[in-house]
């Protein structure tokens, strides 16, 4: 199978950005993700794909909780911060508030979904983990974020 054109056609069909996080043992962890989509209506669930080397997967199979962080136009460069894998410290300099029951939420996004953990099922070189939604809020004054091409878009700039 031919690899490179599996990666362009996927480059060429456009999604948001998101910012997956959990909180394990006091520690936050955080990854950038556009694999994330909705599942079924009832009851409401969330899917996204990890890689298996994810130090953020392993914390969710602990936590057993996740919060998807749904990004809005102008945080390109926390997107890029996400996914630097030897970034150290990825909260810092990050604005961000955390909840009594586990969850992270980045500040100035889109929207936000908790999710407890439904099931995880490995898939080749990914795990595709499924989650409940617990809560969601959603901030109508802002626009997403978009990917393709392998760059960051606003809306305005692809419509
Ligand atoms: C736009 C964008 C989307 C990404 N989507 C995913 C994704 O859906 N799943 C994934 O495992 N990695 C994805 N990555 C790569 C991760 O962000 C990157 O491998 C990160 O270092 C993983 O962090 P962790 O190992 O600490 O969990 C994406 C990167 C970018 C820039």
């Amino acid at each position: 199978m031919n690899i490179e054109l599996f990666r362009t056609l996927m480059s060429n069909w456009p999604t948001g950005v998101s910012i997956i996080t959990t909180i394990h043992e006091g520690q936050k962890f955080g990854f950038t993700a556009n694999s994330v989509t909705s599942v079924s209506m009832s009851p409401l669930l969330m899917s996204c794909c990890i890689k298996n080397i994810s130090t953020t997967l392993e914390a969710i199979k602990a936590s057993q909780k996740f919060t998807i962080n749904i990004l809005s136009e102008p945080q390109a460069d926390l997107a890029k911060s996400f996914s630097k894998h030897d970034k150290i410290d990825r909260f810092e300099d990050v604005k961000y508030s955390t909840s009594s029951n586990g969850h992270i939420y980045i500040e100035n996004i889109l929207g936000h979904i908790e999710c407890t953990v439904y099931e995880i099922y490995p898939a080749g070189d990914h795990n595709i983990v499924i989650g409940t939604v617990q809560n969601m809020q959603f901030d109508d004054s802002k626009k997403p974020l978009l990917f393709l091409n392998r760059k960051f878009h606003n809306t305005s700039q692809i419509s």
